[in-house]
């Protein structure tokens, strides 16, 4: 399986922060933010990586992990997203690096405790469709939002007014090669973007999608807050080593 961390977009909502640089080169406690994806991946078993990136600061992504050695990587792939098309139009940059083969998608300001490796091991034994890791929060209104009857999973509302559970779908998404089939047919949403959310009612509807909920603790860090918390819950996990 190959893994893909999407840090594109132009940041806006993290202005001042992001005039002068790109939201996933702020700092996350003591790391620079992109650090906590990509191992992740690593961490997971993942060595074939590719950083799509974006806006007027592409080029210190290079500087800052190179070929990926800090990482244990031999090399890491970069390719580049023009504007703020969505997190769906930045996956289909990866169709050519995919070449037909299994991805985990990792959102570049999603942070995790632990391992995401069995969800990971699960999705590979899982013959076709995708997988979604997903979270109870107490702010679902900001989120994908998992409706469910029973257990079973209906649809994804994307960033209801009235959520319909306290059940959130995370950054971090298991994709077969049909996504890009999936993304070709997908319409700009009305914030004029290509919404991954989009991508994963289409194959809850083929009744291939399985949802996990991950154990560890999550966050991401696409408000002052939650990139604040974010810097908390890292600190706290390292006084607890
Ligand atoms: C995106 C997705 C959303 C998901 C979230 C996880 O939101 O659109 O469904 O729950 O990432 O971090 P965005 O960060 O673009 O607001």
């Amino acid at each position: 399986m190959k893994g893909v961390i999407l840090a594109g977009g132009l940041g806006t909502r993290m202005r001042p922060l992001t005039d002068v640089t790109n939201k996933h080169l702020l700092p996350v406690y003591d790391r620079p933010m992109i650090f906590y994806p990509l191992q992740t991946l690593v961490e997971a078993g993942i060595r074939d990586i590719l950083i799509v990136t974006g806006g007027g600061n592409a080029g210190d992504f290079l500087r800052l992990i190179g070929n990926g050695a800090a990482f244990g990587l031999k090399h890491v792939n970069y390719t580049y997203q023009k504007g703020e098309g969505g997190i769906a139009e930045a996956l289909r940059l990866a169709e050519h690096f995919a070449d037909g083969e299994k991805l985990v998608v990792i959102l570049g300001d999603n942070i995790v405790q632990g391992t995401i490796a069995p969800y990971v091991e699960a999705y590979k034994r899982q013959p076709v469709g995708a997988k979604v890791l997903i979270k109870k929060v107490k702010d679902p209104e900001r989120f994908g939002v998992v409706v469910f009857k029973g257990a079973k999973v209906l649809a994804i509302e994307e960033k209801p007014k009235r959520p319909k559970s306290d059940y959130i779908v995370t950054g971090i998404y298991l994709y077969d090669a049909q996504v890009f089939d999936i993304i070709k047919t997908l319409k700009p949403s009305g914030r004029g973007e290509l919404e991954i959310t989009d991508v994963n009612n289409a194959y809850i509807r083929k009744g291939e999608m399985t949802c996990d909920i991950f154990r560890g603790w999550w966050s991401d860090c696409g408000t002052f807050e939650s990139l604040l918390r974010a810097s908390q819950l890292v600190a706290r996990n390292h006084s607890h080593r």
